[in-house]
């Protein structure tokens, strides 16, 4: 064999291995100009007022850059009376406008909801907003909320059943209590009971506002003759509705009503990001996402 045909052998057995990593998806190194700025993971959560709750972001953001070690990560919080008293937070708006001034020109967005309720879907139509601007940012793609369909929803409830408080007896009634909405999206809280309770018939969904009220899963836990009830948030951060709403000492929080009702209580103040099965649930929509996209 002639050198020259070897060379061309070997530029062959090249152009195969490029090719296998494009099939396999391996396309970050060899998309990602050398000189321009790195792609990014925009996270965008609700945000908290809460210091101790931020564990749950930080476990999350852990899970993050385990699984996108090359991006550049960057943080989003929506709520806008928060956004308002902490000046250095920015909102999903303007963390798009400033990666875009960068330069960069991907960017995945990591939605922290639970469930595809107004705050998701205003975080879709900024992203929309966004995408395609001359000069801007070509692609941004964000994930599905925490739960988004069926199988989303048989797999948390999994989850959340396998993680139970180590401590609760099977006679004890455990409520994951959620944020609720007037949104549609509020259907996932009654459908995640269903598929929880197929699993454990004494673990409950309740939510803060609307949907499966306080006085709703009340009536659950008497009618089905429960003493004792662990709370456990059914929110990204156990923050500001966990503490005050939820474990309150005010006699309309949930814990004083159960009480009040004979019912004992156990709480338990952790955000859905500090389980670490839900955290990745919540990455690999993100790197599913970026795959139909
Ligand atoms: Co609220």
């Amino acid at each position: 064999m002639s050198t020259t045909r070897v060379y061309m052998k070997k530029l062959g057995s090249f152009a195969l291995m490029c090719l296998f990593l494009l099939a396999a998806g391996q396309t970050d190194a060899l998309a990602v100009p050398a000189s321009g700025p790195k792609d990014a993971v925009l996270i965008a959560a609700f945000g908290t007022s809460v210091e101790k709750a931020r564990s749950s972001y930080a476990a999350i953001e852990k899970h993050v850059r385990l699984a996108f070690p090359d991006r550049e990560i960057r943080w989003s919080w929506t709520a806008h009376s928060l956004l308002k008293t902490e000046k250095s937070r920015l909102s999903p708006q303007e963390a798009l406008a400033k990666l875009a001034t960068e330069g960069v020109k991907n960017v995945s967005v990591l939605s922290l909801h639970v469930i595809p309720g107004t705050e998701y879907n205003n975080l879709i139509r900024t992203a929309r907003a966004f995408e395609g601007l001359p000069k801007g940012i070509r692609r941004i793609t964000v994930s599905p909320p925490l739960l988004h369909d069926t199988e989303s929803l048989k797999t948390v409830a999994e989850i959340l059943v396998q993680s139970l408080p180590e401590k609760r007896k099977a006679g004890e009634a455990v409520v994951f209590v959620g944020h609720g909405t007037h949104h549609p999206a509020g259907v996932y809280y009654p459908a995640l009971q269903h598929y929880l309770r197929g699993l454990d018939k004494n673990v409950f969904v309740g939510t803060v506002e609307d949907n499966l009220n306080l006085e709703t899963v009340l009536g659950e836990l008497k009618a089905n003759s429960l003493r004792k009830a662990w709370i456990v948030p059914l929110m990204t951060v156990a923050g500001d509705h966990a503490l005050n709403d939820l474990f309150g000492k005010e006699a309309d929080s949930w814990k004083q009503t159960f009480i009040a009702n004979g019912i004992q209580v156990e709480t338990v103040a952790r955000g859905l990001g500090e389980n670490p099965a839900l955290a990745g649930q919540w990455v690999e929509g993100l790197k599913n996402a970026q795959k139909k996209h």
